[in-house]
């Protein structure tokens, strides 16, 4: 019998994964979405053809659930959840710094919990998504998830102790490139180019340097150097960064990023 999967919460990362599930080749019809909002439920039931449960039918229905509500919402979901869900029943969380402990104290006995930290480019099948195993969840959970994970980019398997490190940099990642994005668009503009054609270079430069990093299976300082001529342009600008303590600000940046997702772990959503 086909596998049946709750998306609850549908919002940006549970529909990126239901869209990318159904190209991937799950049916529609094993399918089902939960959302906060009437109009939302209606919105998904005519975009992909799923069915749109409450929660608790979600969890009676299916053999495994995502749970794609924001860290702040999983309480409350999983007080709804709880008395509805199997212990045989998988349940995957998508939710940034929560624990697989959090589930297993509030479902039953024994259920396998897996959890997952994609990041945006889930919207354009490009994620990082790090799987991590709760206490109860087997390989073939894990195999699971990473089959549902992988309709919209890569997957990689970590224990959760790395979780908080992961977060930081791939989770966030999108952000810190966003940031280089917007401050060379800047300097595009003070160097004297209109601010739309600054962005295009600058993006373009950004794709092109994306795509040699994962397809040419050369070390990032090895494509450095390639474009590093003596007494060039190039390393006039690296020895800029240098002085600027570029690289000890990102070490800084992605140390206080884990710090946080490890805050948020312990429960503090301040
Ligand atoms: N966005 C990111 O960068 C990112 C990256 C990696 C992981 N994540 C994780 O992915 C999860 C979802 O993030 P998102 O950006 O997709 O958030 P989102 O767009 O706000 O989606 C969450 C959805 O859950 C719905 N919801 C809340 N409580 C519910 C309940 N009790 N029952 C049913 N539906 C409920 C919300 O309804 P309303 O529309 O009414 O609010 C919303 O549509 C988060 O836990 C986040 O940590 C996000």
């Amino acid at each position: 019998m086909a596998q049946k999967v709750a998306v609850l919460g549908t919002g940006k990362i549970g529909e990126a994964l239901l869209s990318g599930m159904i190209r991937g080749g799950w049916a529609p019809s094993d399918l089902l979405v939960t959302a906060r909002r009437q109009e939302r439920a209606e919105q998904l039931r005519t975009r992909y053809g799923v069915e749109a449960v409450s929660n608790a039918e979600a969890a009676k229905a299916a053999d495994t659930l995502i749970l794609t509500v924001k860290p702040q919402d999983m309480g409350t979901l999983l007080t709804e959840l709880a008395p509805h869900v199997p212990a045989d029943r998988l349940v995957i969380s998508g939710a940034a710094g929560i624990p697989t402990s959090y589930f297993e104290e509030r479902l039953a006995p024994d259920t396998p919990v897996v959890r997952v930290m994609t990041n945006t480019p889930a919207l354009v099948d490009e994620a990082m998504s790090v799987i991590s195993a709760g206490t109860h969840a087997t390989g073939a959970h894990l195999t699971l998830a990473e089959e549902i994970f992988a309709t919209v980019g890569k997957t990689l398997r970590v224990p959760e102790s790395q979780q908080d490190a992961a977060t930081a940099l791939s989770g966030s990642g999108p952000a810190y490139f966003y940031f280089l994005v917007e401050a060379m668009t800047d300097a595009g503009i003070l160097l004297g180019l209109p601010r739309d054609k600054a962005h295009d270079l600058i993006v373009q430069a950004a794709i092109g340097a994306a795509v040699m990093l994962r397809d040419s299976g050369e070390h990032p300082v090895k494509l450095r150097e390639n474009v590093t001529s003596p007494a060039g342009t190039t390393i006039n600008a690296i020895r800029e960064l240098e002085n600027h303590g570029v690289r000890a600000a990102l070490i800084a940046a992605l140390e206080a990023a884990r710090d946080r997702s490890r805050e948020l772990a312990t429960g503090n959503n301040n």
